[in-house]
């Protein structure tokens, strides 16, 4: 059986705290414990996926994951969590041997929060629902104290007052943000971000960005794979450049985004940035 290294304290993790202030909850367990990955591979069929990835992300850091459509990026993200089971290869989070066949998987992915691209919101339940009801099941809070959880995590992305409202009665951008807080409710010591702002109305982007970027300085440990350029450039404590599954590049923002080495990186980055090589925001 695989437990974690050191088994993050949950008793003061409750969020409790969160609800007079601003700052995002940032669980006692992300301060200890980060991501290692090595040697990973992930094939579908014939096609080799992911080829050979080794990546730490220590505890508190911001890794901004950048690279073409179809490089791996969410296929990477998908077996930190298991989503994906991978081929080859070792994946440590949260203290957990995640690519341990034993591996208790509720314990594990409970630590880990995974933001996606399209809210993936339970359209039957309220905002508050939404994010007490994996605190009741997997880590068997009770209602009053899962909805008080919820409600310090709704308030800390600015949604406390539309915590009765179903996913359809919110704009996107408020939709993300309840994911967001949903994530953080089960007081992960890691949370993953696949494109979270790609699908919203650019009016709505700067919020769910602004959400994060206090996460981000709140000490989360985040890997965030984002083709936001001006977030990266200002968040991210590393950029990780991939192409074809492989990392090609990786390193502060300045050094990626601004100097990049890697021919592949450079003309990815041609693509993306403006043509006098600024960025938006
Ligand atoms: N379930 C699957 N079965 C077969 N092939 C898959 C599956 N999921 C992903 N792939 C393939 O794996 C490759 C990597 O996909 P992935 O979604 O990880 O890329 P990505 O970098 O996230 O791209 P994008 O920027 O478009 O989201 C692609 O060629 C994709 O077609
Ligand atoms: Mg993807």
């Amino acid at each position: 059986m695989s437990t974690p290294a050191s088994s993050p304290d949950r008793s003061d993790a409750t969020g409790a705290t969160a609800g007079a202030g601003v700052t995002p909850v940032v669980s006692p367990a992300s301060a200890a414990q980060g991501c290692t990955i090595t040697g990973l591979h992930k094939s579908y069929g014939d096609v080799e996926v992911l080829k050979g990835i080794d990546l730490t992300v220590e505890p508190g850091e911001v890794v901004c994951l950048i690279g073409p459509s179809g490089s791996g990026k969410s296929t990477l993200l998908r077996c930190i969590n298991l989503l994906e089971q991978p081929n080859a290869g070792t994946i440590t989070v949260a203290g957990f041997d995640a690519t341990d066949p034993d591996v208790q998987l509720d314990d594990m992915r409970a630590q880990v929060g995974m933001v996606f691209q399209s809210f993936n919101l339970f359209p039957h339940m309220t905002a508050l629902d939404n994010c007490s009801i994996a605190q009741r099941r997997v880590l068997r809070r009770s209602k009053e104290e899962a909805d008080r959880v919820s409600l310090a995590n709704l308030e800390n992305v600015g949604l406390a007052e539309l915590a009765d409202r179903y996913p359809d009665q919110l704009s996107g951008g408020q939709q993300q943000r309840v994911a967001i807080a949903r994530a953080l409710a089960m007081q992960p010591a890691l949370m993953l971000f696949d494109e979270p702002t790609s699908a919203l109305d650019p009016e709505t982007v700067g919020d769910v960005l602004g959400v994060m970027r206090k996460l981000a300085e709140a000490g989360m440990t985040m890997v965030v794979v984002t083709h936001e350029m001006g977030f990266a450039r200002d968040v991210a404590d590393r950029v990780v450049f991939m192409d074809g599954g492989v990392l090609v590049e990786e390193g502060p923002a300045k050094d990626v985004i601004g100097n990049p080495q890697h021919e592949r990186t450079q003309s990815f980055l041609a693509r993306v940035l403006h043509p006098d090589g600024t960025l938006d925001g």
